[in-house]
Parts: structure tokens; sequence; C-alpha cells
């Protein structure tokens, strides 16, 4: 069997194309060399998303992208986090082996922690344990089915490093049990600018989603934030947001163009927005086709997700089960 590269995505919000070319192609292309394991994180989603009717919605959505943009389920393992019983069994045993002071450092909890106290708050306010254990839910993730590589964004090192050390901790203990796997960091996903310019992010509010209505895709197309200059000025391509998106649609020919237009004066953003845009549209339009009938099709997602859940607890149950022995709870 090949390598398993693992990867989940957070069901946090509606698929964008900084998650398109940050995460999910990188991962459809490496099911060339790899055994693809891509799951759905809802209880990861858990943490900060507590509005039952969205978390469910924002499941089938994130399941649909998947499929919608080529993902074969007879050929990747693909699931919901949720669906898989051991994953809750497994992150106990891990966090018996993780330090706490690890998790004290994380990113996401650290930052929560620091806001507080910025405001003069107590530092866990508003902060669920499930938060803090965020990392060892992550960790059981992917020491689970023994995966070789995690392919991510730079956001998500540190996660692979605390797993890492998990899984080192543990093997230190009862030797060999646990593959430590390596993060696969997609440093490109920090290039895909928003619509404002920084990383493109839910989180900022700058996205442009994939599978949004066309008429809504391309009025945020059109809210990408440019400098005040005038078509004939000349332009810098490499600073600015609108080139930089382009740069990931356009064919070399036409960049090639637009860089000269830029350069020379000539480049009116207005038109190169709406040429942007149709070139989003054009690129995912057989994906937003489909993704448009799955969704429809609740039933169907269902019935992919539980199947590869089967597929993924029989890969994760041998680990499971030598960690068991090991530890001495079998
Ligand atoms: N924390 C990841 C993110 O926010 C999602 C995730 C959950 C994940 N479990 C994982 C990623 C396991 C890789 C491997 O993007």
């Amino acid at each position: 069997m090949k390598p398993i590269a693992l990867t989940g995505i957070k069901p946090t919000g509606k698929p964008h194309i900084g998650n398109y070319l940050g995460m999910y192609r990188p991962a459809l292309d490496l099911m060339e060399n790899y055994q693809g394991m891509y799951f759905v994180a809802d209880l990861h989603a858990l943490t900060t998303m507590h509005d039952a009717a969205t978390l469910k919605d924002l499941v089938y959505e994130v399941a649909a992208s998947w499929l919608a943009l080529g993902l074969d389920p007879d050929e990747a393992i693909f699931f919901r986090q949720s669906d898989i019983p051991e994953i809750p069994e497994f992150t106990w045993i891990m966090s018996c082996f993780t330090s706490k002071g690890l998790l004290n450092r994380a990113h996401a909890y650290k930052d929560a922690v620091d806001k507080n106290l910025e405001l003069n708050r107590d530092p866990d306010e508003g902060i669920n344990a499930g938060l803090f254990y965020y990392p060892v839910l992550m960790a059981a993730d992917i020491l689970l089915y023994g995966s070789d590589v995690v392919p991510v964004g730079l956001d998500q090192k540190q996660h692979i490093e605390i797993t890492r050390d998990i899984a080192e901790a543990f093997n230190r203990t009862y030797g060999d049990v646990l593959k430590v796997p390596e993060g696969l960091i997609q440093e490109s996903v920090m290039k895909v600018p928003g619509i404002d310019g920084r990383k493109m992010s839910k989180s900022y509010d700058n996205t442009i989603p994939i599978f949004a209505p066309e008429k809504k895709l391309r009025k945020q197309v059109m809210r990408i934030v440019t400098d005040s200059k005038r078509p004939e000025d000349p332009k810098d391509p490499d600073d600015d947001n609108l080139f930089a998106l382009l740069r990931f649609f356009a064919s070399p020919e036409r960049l090639e163009e637009i860089r000269e237009l830029y350069v020379g004066g000539g480049a009116a953003y207005g038109e190169l927005k709406k040429e942007l845009a149709s070139l989003i549209l054009e690129h995912f339009a057989d994906a937003r086709v489909k993704f448009d009938n799955l969704i429809q099709n609740k039933d169907y997602l269902d019935k992919v997700l539980l199947e590869g859940a089967q597929k993924a607890r029989a890969m994760g149950k041998p680990y499971l089960q030598a960690a068991r022995k090991a530890t001495g709870l079998d």
C-alpha cells in the first residue's frame, strides 16, 4: 500500500479559493503517490461553532466541495471525524502523553489567553477546554491511522510538532508503537491574498467563495481592494492583490499581457476584476455544477461519508489495539 497522506478540514466556513489553492488541490494532487485520507473535522469545529444547524450545513458543504473538486471516494478514504468512535478514546490515551505546558504554549490557546490579559480579564475567560485540548484531538486524528505525511498550511505547523512530540513520548515509554508523521507544509497558502490583501481567511471575512451563486461571486471579486491609480498610470504588478489573484487563474500568455499593462499603463482595475471573476467561474464551472447537485443530495453525502468512516475505522483499529496493549489497558 502507498504511504498515507492525511488531512482534515474544519467545517467552519464556506470553502474559498484560498482553501482550494492551499489545501484541496495539493491534497488531491498527492493522491498520485499517497493513499489519501481526508476528513471533515467536525469535532474540532465544535470548539468554536455552537450553532447546530450551521455546523450540520457546513459539514455537508465541505463534503460536497471535496467531491465536486475531484475527490474520488473509491480512491481516497473520505469521512467525517465524528463518525470514528475510536477518536475520543485515542485522544484520551494521547493526552496522557502530552505535556500540559506544550498545550499552554499552543498558538490558538495562547492567543486567546493573551487577548484576555490585554483586556484585564481572567486569563481563561470564555475559553473552553476543547480549545485547550484541540492539539491532542488533532494528534489523535493523525496518529490513529499511522499517517505518514500531513499536508497543512503554515498555520498548522505547530500542531504537527505537538503531534510528533506526543508520538515520540509514547514511543519512548512503550517502544515503536506509533508512526511519527511528517508535516508537508504548503507554504503557498500564505501567498493567496484575500480581497483586502491580507491572507485569504474566513476569520478576516475577505474570501472569494468557490460555490457562491454567480452574482455573489462576481460581487465579491469586484470588492477586491486596489489603490486609486487611474488606468493609464503605471503600476507595480508585484505589489497588487488583484494581480496576485490573476496569477492563479490567467493563462501564462494573458498574465504576461496584463503584466505589461500594469507596468506600461493601461491596466483598468474594474475591467481586470471582471476578467478575474469570469476566469474563476470558468475554472470552477464543472465543479460548481457538481456541487449544486451534491448539496441537494444529502443522503448520498451521508452514505459516502459513512462508507469512508468504515474504511478509516479499519485502518485505525490496529493502532488503537496496539496502544491499548502497550499501555496495559488491554
Ligand atoms: N486544525 C486543522 C485546521 O484548522 C484541521 C485538522 C483537524 C487537521 N485535524 C487534523 C489537519 C488532522 C490535519 C490533520 O486546519
